[in-house]
């Protein structure tokens, strides 16, 4: 386990998040996930904007989680609400990978 340094908080080992999937993780008190999208990871917030639903438990086609109550579609890389019934993006969370662990750090209130 690698100790947290300047807000970094440590998620999982790289191998845990194989390209294509997701893991669920709690930074701080946000409720993130974390998407393996071509081996380049990237985390946002769990929640949708259109009814506060939660994106886990979604299908992640290529970079877009498609929320699982009503269908609409966010780009995991960038936050970006894709389709309707949504029109607000999600807050995306700096990641990096240090020591093969993947880290997040809660920016919300830089
Ligand atoms: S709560 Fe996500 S589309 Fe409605």
């Amino acid at each position: 386990m690698v100790a947290p340094a300047e807000g970094w908080q440590d998620i999982a080992a790289v191998e845990a998040l194989p390209s294509g999937q997701y893991l669920e993780a709690v930074l701080e008190e946000a409720d993130v996930v974390v998407f393996n999208v071509g081996g380049l990871f990237h985390a946002i917030e769990n929640l949708c904007t259109h009814d506060g639903g939660r994106l886990s438990g979604g299908r992640l086609e290529g970079r877009q989680i498609i929320c699982p109550r009503h269908g609409a579609r966010f780009d995991v890389t960038t936050g970006a609400a894709c389709t309707p019934p949504a029109y607000q993006d999600v807050h995306v969370f700096p990641v990096r990978v240090q020591d093969g662990r993947i880290q997040l750090r809660d920016d919300r209130w830089d």
